[in-house]
């Protein structure tokens, strides 16, 4: 099985998926680390329960700058859990050229817009204020910029006049749910090729 490893912030619904689809035979992976910056991010829970080992990456007090030697460290540790491929999941850091020189084009992301669409934060609030009739999902390779690296695969979903930021975003988290693994499952048969 491909070795994956996850990165998130907050409540890990696409790791989830990640695992269910693993679970139910769909994708051939394994999780082996789940790292996440929030030491509460109920993503780490979610792992646990899965028996994946998870651990915190302390970004030393910084609110959203994600420090360069942290960086190098992460990736080496990466790397020791056997780590060939790396799922970014509600990851709300920028990643940079310390861990793409190690895992190079071996970084995903999923971003809930239509990208190049409302990168950045909370997409599906800029979807909804910006009056936008379609929005949807995005799985990415990720580069040093935000949100830009070349796009894997998308999946759309309507904005309904009644939308609120909350209910687009559940509306694209379920298609989120079905592209991530499907993406990983792709990606994985790729690289055994
Ligand atoms: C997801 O909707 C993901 O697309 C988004 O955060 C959510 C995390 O949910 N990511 C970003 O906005 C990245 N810029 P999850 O923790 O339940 O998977």
């Amino acid at each position: 099985p491909l070795k994956l490893g996850v990165l998130g912030s907050g409540s890990g619904s696409n790791m989830q998926a990640i695992l269910d689809a693993i679970d139910s035979g769909e994708l051939h992976a394994e999780i082996v680390l789940v790292l996440s910056d929030n030491p509460e991010g109920y993503i780490l829970e979610r792992a646990r329960k899965a028996g994946i080992v998870a651990e915190v990456i302390d970004c030393g007090g910084y609110k959203t700058k994600f420090p360069e030697e942290k960086q190098a460290a992460v990736a080496a540790q990466l790397k020791e859990a056997g780590v060939e491929l790396v799922c970014l999941a509600g990851f709300m850091r920028l990643v940079k050229q310390p861990m793409l020189d190690v895992f190079p084009e071996r970084i995903l992301n999923i971003h809930p817009s239509l990208l190049p669409a409302y990168p950045g934060l909370m997409a599906w609030k800029q979807a909804v204020d910006d009056g936008a009739q379609e929005s949807g999902c995005t799985v990415h390779y990720v580069d040093a910029g935000m949100d830009t690296g070349p796009i894997i695969k998308q999946a759309k979903v309507p904005v309904l006049a009644d939308d609120t930021a909350d209910s687009l975003h559940q509306r694209i988290q379920v298609e989120e749910h079905k592209l991530y693994p499907e993406v990983v499952a792709a990606i994985g048969q790729k690289l055994r090729q």
